[in-house]
């Protein structure tokens, strides 16, 4: 679990970093998606190495939310489990809406089978950006997920210091503070785009 986290929490700030030369222009975030594709090798690799980290995530979620349920079945609670938070608590379901998004997204901006006008936008990713998000359910779907994604980061980082035997009691809130504020720059970050075309910014 942690170390597929680490690969995904990993590859959303290259892509957050990535995404945020939409503010510099067509021609920054043009340029660097047709830098992407013009590297194969770099493309695909990191495509297979997503698709292997995704599948394993999920997998050692699920067997981690049965071992949870089952723990929990038995016997009174543990300090553990009265420490949970709202984030640890719901790390199933924000998962899950987080699987949705990148599912939809996808569809939206990689295979473009969802409906972004009657226009083709050829190589121009930026000219696909602004209007994907033109459309207001859409925009606003992102960053109710994007939110999510913020809370999902905000118990995960912090629990790949556990995992790996590098979080003591002396560094649990430095480390949740840490993992919290990762999350929030991943969220703000990408959620800058949508609402950016929202409020007529990048248009
Ligand atoms: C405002 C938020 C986001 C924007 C504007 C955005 C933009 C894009 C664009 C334009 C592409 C297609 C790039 C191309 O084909 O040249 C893409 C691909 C992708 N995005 Fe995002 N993205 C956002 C958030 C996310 C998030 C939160 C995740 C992960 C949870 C994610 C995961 C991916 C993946 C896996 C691909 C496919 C890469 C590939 O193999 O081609 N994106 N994104």
């Amino acid at each position: 679990m942690a170390l597929t986290g680490l690969v995904l929490a990993g590859f959303v700030l290259g892509h957050m970093t990535g995404n945020l030369l939409m503010f510099k222009g067509p021609e920054a975030i043009n340029a660097y998606a047709a830098w992407l594709h013009a590297n194969p090798g770099l493309l695909w690799g990191a495509r297979v190495v997503m698709i292997i980290s995704t599948i394993a995530h999920i997998w050692a979620g699920i067997l981690l939310s049965l071992e949870n349920r089952a723990a929990r079945a038995g016997g009174p609670a543990v300090a553990a489990t009265r420490r949970a938070t709202i984030a640890s608590r719901t790390m199933p379901y924000s998962g899950v809406v987080i699987l949705g998004f990148a599912i939809f997204h996808l569809l939206h901006f990689t295979f473009k089978a969802v409906a972004l006008g009657d226009v083709s936008f050829g190589d121009d990713v930026y000219k696909m950006v602004i209007a994907g998000f033109s459309s207001k359910p859409v925009a606003y779907f992102y960053i109710i997920s994007l939110l999510l994604l913020c809370l999902h980061l905000s118990h995960g980082v912090s629990s790949v210091f556990q995992t790996l035997g590098l979080r003591n009691e002396r560094w649990r809130s430095r480390l949740d503070s840490l993992a919290l504020a990762y999350g929030w720059i991943i969220a703000l970050g990408f959620i800058s785009i949508p609402l950016a075309v929202l409020t007529g910014y990048l248009k």
